[in-house]
């Protein structure tokens, strides 16, 4: 007999097979994945935050621990919206595992008022969605696609010249660009905050009922001091010189002990468009990334599918999709 149970944050064997668990099916499916990595997940949990809540399940036969899942919503707002991964060992699918994690987590997601479950599911590039196990077996749990995203990844180093062409395309007399590593310094970080609190409301989320969020100072602190236990980062941002007005930035995560870099945001700001800031901030990162950090070999990202600027931005770099994810919802009630 299947049974769920919550993993107590504090029973570090548990937390280890969960972690073993969620990487054996990762592995089994996903050539390209970047999972997270024993001490972010261990991390996570010994740090719980004050913005988002998450909670760990796991299915065991006997004593062999057969299943995983992850659930966690934002406890200051979007308070209807939770997240939503399962994963099962390969030789134990279609067992009925999967729906059994499933209707605990959705069991206690209702009982905390959740109405609206999205979950990612990874598919190959390219892919339709249907026909692939982790998209049938959503939709089998009433999930309807509401967004999807190409995971693209670029093979480091970028030649010299390479780099000299895309430095050609970029506009150097109205912006300065500027870079940090580690933490946003203290003189920038208003300007920095309105654009993360901007990022919340204009990336592309699809049909996703997400609703933006206000990035504080103490947020963003917050959120770079969970961030920088498990990674190092580097920021661009563009600085217009008419006025020193900040028109856009971009950043980079390298995770400790791993030899890829994650791109996370890049945004430029309406107002700011059509000057190729885009390739400026992303060139910018990618540069000092490469005199730094020579060890790397990859730079992961995902980009919506319908987001044709960024989509195009990306292969200029020589950016390659290797999977298409699908942001899956069910919305209750
Ligand atoms: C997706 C996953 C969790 C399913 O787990 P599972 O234990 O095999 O699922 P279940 O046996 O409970 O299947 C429930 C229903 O989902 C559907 N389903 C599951 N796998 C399927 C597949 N390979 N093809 C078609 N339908 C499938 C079926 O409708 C199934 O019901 P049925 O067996 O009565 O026909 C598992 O394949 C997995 O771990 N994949 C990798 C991680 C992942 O992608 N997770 C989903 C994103 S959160």
């Amino acid at each position: 007999m299947i049974v769920v149970s919550e993993v107590d944050p504090a029973d570090e064997p548990t937390l280890r097979a969960f972690w073993e668990t969620e990487q054996a099916s990762v592995w089994h499916d996903r050539q390209y994945a970047i999972p997270r990595s024993w001490e972010r997940l261990r991390s996570m949990m010994a740090h719980p935050n004050d913005w988002y809540r998450r909670t760990l399940l796991v299915a065991r036969d006997g004593d062999a621990l057969v299943g995983v899942a992850d659930l966690g919503g934002s406890i200051t707002d979007n308070l209807h919206l939770a997240d939503l991964e399962i994963h099962v060992l390969p030789e134990r699918r279609r067992e009925g595992i999967g729906r059994a994690l499933h209707d605990e987590a959705a069991r206690r997601l209702r009982a905390d008022g959740r109405t609206s479950v999205v979950g990612e599911v990874y598919c190959p590039a390219g892919s339709q969605g249907s026909g692939e196990a982790a998209y049938d077996f959503a939709a089998a749990m009433g999930y309807a696609p509401v967004h999807s995203e190409d995971h693209l990844m670029l093979a480091l180093p970028v030649g010299g010249r390479e780099v000299e062409r895309l430095r050609g395309k970029v506009d150097k007399t109205a912006y300065d660009v500027l870079t940090w590593t580690g933490p946003c310094p203290e003189e920038h970080l208003e300007q920095f905050c309105e654009m993360h609190t901007r990022m919340s409301s204009d990336v592309p989320v699809g049909e996703i009922d997400y609703e933006p969020v206000l990035i504080d100072p103490e947020r963003l602190r917050g959120r770079e001091e969970r961030v920088f236990r498990s990674f190092d980062g580097i920021t661009s941002v563009a600085r217009r010189r008419a006025d020193g007005v900040f028109g856009g930035y971009s950043q980079l995560y390298l995770p400790h002990g791993a030899d890829y870099v994650y791109q996370d945001d890049t945004l430029v700001m309406p107002e700011h468009r059509g000057h190729r800031l885009g390739t400026a901030l992303k060139l910018a990162t990618l540069e000092l990334l490469q005199r730094e950090s020579p060890d790397r070999r990859a730079i992961h990202t995902d980009t919506a599918v319908d987001n044709h600027a960024m989509q195009a931005t990306n292969l200029d770099f020589g950016y390659r999709p290797v999977e298409r994810m699908y942001e899956m919802q069910r919305r209750d009630g």
